[in-house]
C-alpha cells in the first residue's frame, strides 16, 4: 500500500491513516463508530442534537483541529429533530444511521479494495483515487459502494479540509450545508438535504453495486502528439465540418433523458458549485438528486479554462419539482438506465464551466474561443485517444523515421492528424463532400452495424446563462459548434477504431445519428430557435460559417453597430 503514488496524493485529505502499509481508522473512532453502528440503545444518539455530539467527538479522534461552521450544530438539530417528521426520524436513528456507521467502519477496506483493482481496470490506465491535479488528465473508477462511505464522510465532517485551499479543492464536508438551514432557513435548503437523506436510506437499504468514473480533461495547450490541443481562432474559422443536427425541446428537462447521451452540468469553476453551500440552481439541483456527484469534489481541483470534469455513472436517486427557491424533493426515483461492461449507469455528465458574468466581454474574440473551446474540451472523448494510440502502435513513434512512418501509415487511414483538434477531413477520397454524407446521416442503418456508443449525442440548454449572466442566443450557438467538431471527431475515432482504410466511406456517416438537443427552459428569446437552426441546417452552413458569422454579429456588438439579439441579426423577418 505505502508506495502507491495515488494513494500518497489523495491521503492527507482522507480521513483514514496508514499505518504499516495498512489503512486504518484511528481506535478511538473504531469504538464511536462500532457503538453508532449498534443502534441508539448503545450509542445514545437518537436526536439531531446528540448526533452532532457524536459528530464532534468523532473528530476529536480524528484531531481536526479546523472548526466547523458557526450553528452547524444548531442546523444538524434543526433537521433531524424539527423539519424531519417523529417516524422518519425514528427510523434514520435507529435504521439508517447504523447501518451508515456500519458502512464507514468499512471505508479503509473498500479502499483496500479499491486500490487492489485500480490498476487492472482500464488495461494499465491509473484509476485509482488521488488527486487529479491541474493540468492533468485523468480518471478514477470508484464502486459505488466505496462512493457511498465517502460522502458519509462528509455528513459526519469527516474530511480534513486544512490543505483544501492551497489546492484549489472546493468544499466537502456537509456542516455548511446544515449551518445555513439555521442561519438563514429556506424551504429549497431543507430540500437539498432531504435528497441527500433520501441517498442514505436508498443505500443503507440496499447499497447498489455499480461504479462510476470521473474524468478529468484537457485540451492541451502545447503541441503534444497524439492529444488533442486547445484549437485556436483560424482552426474554428476554417473549418470545413457540417454542421450536426439540432433538436429544440422547449419543456424537457436535461437530466429526463431516457437514452444514453452526454448531459450537460452548467457548472461551477470548482465542480458541484454551491452544492454543499446555499446553491440551488442547475449544477447543485443535478449534485443532489444524483448524490455521487458530490464525490468528485473530493479530489478533483478547479478548472482551468482548457480543462472539463466528465462524470460517467453516477445514478440518481431522487425526484423533484422547482428551480432556486421553488426546488422540493418530491419522493423516490428509479433510475432505469440501462449499465455499461463497466457496471456504470449511462449517464454521463459532462461539467463545464462558463465564464462569470461576461457583460459585453462575452462578445469579444478570446471570450468567443474560451467559451467554444470549453464546451468542446467537455464534449470530447480524451479515451479515444487511448484507443488511437493502440491502433497505430504509438510505443515505436518516438523519433522521426518514425514519424514518417506514420505519416503514411496514417495516411492510408484518411490522413488524420491528431495532434491538432479534427478539422477538414483532407483524406476525403470520394467526390462526395462531407456535408452531402452527413445530411443523409438520418437515414439509420441496422443496429448490429454499429455501435450504441457511436450514437451518444449532447443533451444542454442555456449553460451559463442564468447566474453567470451570460447570453442564451450566443451560448446556444457556441455549443452547437463545438457539438459538431465533437461528432467529427467520433466518426474518426469510430473508423480508426474499426481499421478501416477508407474512413470516410458514406455508410459511416449514415450509421450515425448525431445530434445536439436544446433544452430552452422556455427563455423567450430562445422561442424562434428551431427555425433559426433549421434555417441555417438547410443552407449546410459548415462549422467555419456559422463561426464567422457569430465573429462578425459578436463584433458589431462590441461596437455597438446592433443590439439586437443574434438569432433576429441573423435572420430578420
Ligand atoms: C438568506 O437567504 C435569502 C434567500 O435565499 C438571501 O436572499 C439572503 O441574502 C440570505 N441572507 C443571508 C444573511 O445570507
Ligand atoms: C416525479 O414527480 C413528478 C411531479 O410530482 C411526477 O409527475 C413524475 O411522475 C415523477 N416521476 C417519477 C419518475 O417518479
Amino acid at each position: 500500500m505505502e508506495k502507491r503514488e495515488e494513494l500518497i496524493s489523495i491521503l492527507p485529505f482522507l480521513p483514514v491513516v496508514l499505518q504499516s502499509s495498512s489503512l486504518l481508522w484511528p481506535s478511538q473512532v473504531v469504538e464511536g463508530l462500532k457503538a453508532l453502528s449498534r443502534g441508539p440503545e448503545h450509542s445514545e444518539v437518537d436526536s439531531g442534537e446528540v448526533l452532532f455530539l457524536a459528530i464532534s467527538d468523532l473528530r476529536d479522534s480524528l484531531c481536526l483541529s479546523e472548526s466547523l461552521a458557526v450553528s452547524a450544530a444548531e442546523g444538524y438539530a434543526l433537521f433531524f429533530d424539527e423539519l424531519m417528521s417523529r417516524v422518519e426520524s425514528r427510523k434514520w436513528f435507529s435504521e439508517v444511521l447504523p447501518s451508515l456507521a456500519a458502512l464507514l467502519l468499512r471505508l479503509p477496506s473498500l479502499l483496500d479494495i479499491h486500490y487492489q483493482n485500480a490498476d487492472n481496470l482500464l488495461g494499465g490506465v491509473k484509476t485509482g483515487l488521488r488527486i487529479i491535479g491541474p493540468q492533468e488528465a485523468g480518471i478514477v473508477f470508484l464502486s459505488q459502494e466505496l462512493i457511498g462511505a465517502l460522502i458519509t464522510c462528509s455528513f459526519f465532517c469527516l474530511f480534513p479540509i486544512t490543505n483544501r485551499d492551497a489546492e484549489d479543492l472546493p468544499d466537502i464536508n456537509f456542516n455548511h450545508l446544515f449551518a445555513s438551514i439555521y442561519t438563514n432557513y429556506s424551504e429549497s435548503q431543507e430540500h437539498k438535504i432531504k435528497c441527500i437523506i433520501h441517498y442514505f436510506e436508498r443505500i443503507s437499504s440496499c447499497m447498489p453495486t455499480g461504479c462510476v468514473s470521473f474524468e478529468r480533461k484537457l485540451l492541451s495547450g502545447k503541441h503534444v502528439p497524439f492529444s488533442v490541443s486547445y484549437p485556436d481562432t483560424e482552426f474554428w474559422s476554417k473549418s470545413a465540418i457540417p454542421l450536426c443536427h439540432f433538436e429544440v425541446s422547449h419543456s424537457g428537462l436535461i437530466e429526463d433523458q431516457l437514452c444514453e447521451s452526454l448531459e450537460v452540468d452548467f457548472a461551477n469553476k470548482y465542480i458541484g458549485g454551491g452544492a454543499l453551500r446555499r446553491g440551488c440552481v442547475q449544477e447543485e439541483i443535478r449534485f443532489v438528486i444524483n448524490p455521487e456527484l458530490i464525490a468528485g469534489m473530493l479530489f478533483l481541483p478547479c478548472m482551468a479554462d482548457n480543462e472539463a470534469i466528465e462524470i460517467f455513472g453516477a445514478e440518481r436517486f431522487s425526484n423533484y419539482t422547482g428551480y432556486a427557491s421553488s426546488f422540493h424533493f418530491v419522493g423516490d426515483y428509479v433510475d432505469e438506465k440501462p449499465v455499461d461492461f463497466m457496471g456504470r449507469q449511462k449517464t454521463r455528465i459532462v461539467a463545464i464551466d462558463a465564464l462569470c458574468s461576461p457583460g459585453m466581454r462575452q462578445y469579444r474574440p478570446e471570450c468567443l474561443l474560451r467559451e467554444t473551446n470549453k464546451a468542446f474540451c467537455g464534449f470530447f472523448d480524451q479515451s479515444k485517444q487511448h484507443l488511437y494510440q493502440e491502433t497505430f502502435q504509438v510505443e515505436a513513434f518516438c523519433g522521426d523515421k518514425n514519424a514518417q512512418e506514420f505519416e503514411s501509415h496514417s495516411g492510408k487511414a484518411g490522413s488524420v492528424q491528431m495532434d491538432r483538434p479534427l478539422s477538414s477531413p483532407e483524406g476525403l477520397n470520394d467526390g462526395a463532400s462531407i456535408a452531402e454524407l452527413i445530411n443523409k446521416s438520418h437515414i439509420e442503418l441496422s443496429r448490429q452495424s454499429k455501435d450504441p456508443q457511436d450514437d451518444i449525442g449532447i443533451v444542454t440548454g442555456n449553460w451559463g446563462c442564468g447566474a453567470f449572466g451570460g447570453d442564451p442566443e450566443l451560448k446556444s450557438i457556441i455549443q452547437w459548434l463545438a457539438a459538431s467538431q465533437f461528432v467529427m471527431q467520433s466518426l474518426v475515432y469510430t473508423c480508426l477504431r474499426r481499421r478501416i482504410k477508407t474512413p470516410f466511406e458514406a455508410h459511416w456517416f449514415k450509421a450515425f445519428r448525431p445530434f445536439i438537443l436544446y433544452c430552452t427552459f422556455g427563455e423567450e428569446t430562445l422561442r424562434n430557435m428551431e427555425q433559426v437552426t433549421q434555417w441555417i441546417l438547410l443552407h449546410e452552413w459548415t462549422i467555419g460559417d456559422l463561426w464567422n458569422m457569430l465573429s462578425e454579429y459578436s463584433s458589431q456588438r462590441l461596437k455597438r453597430k446592433t443590439n439586437t439579439g443574434f438569432f433576429t441579426w441573423l435572420l430578420p423577418s
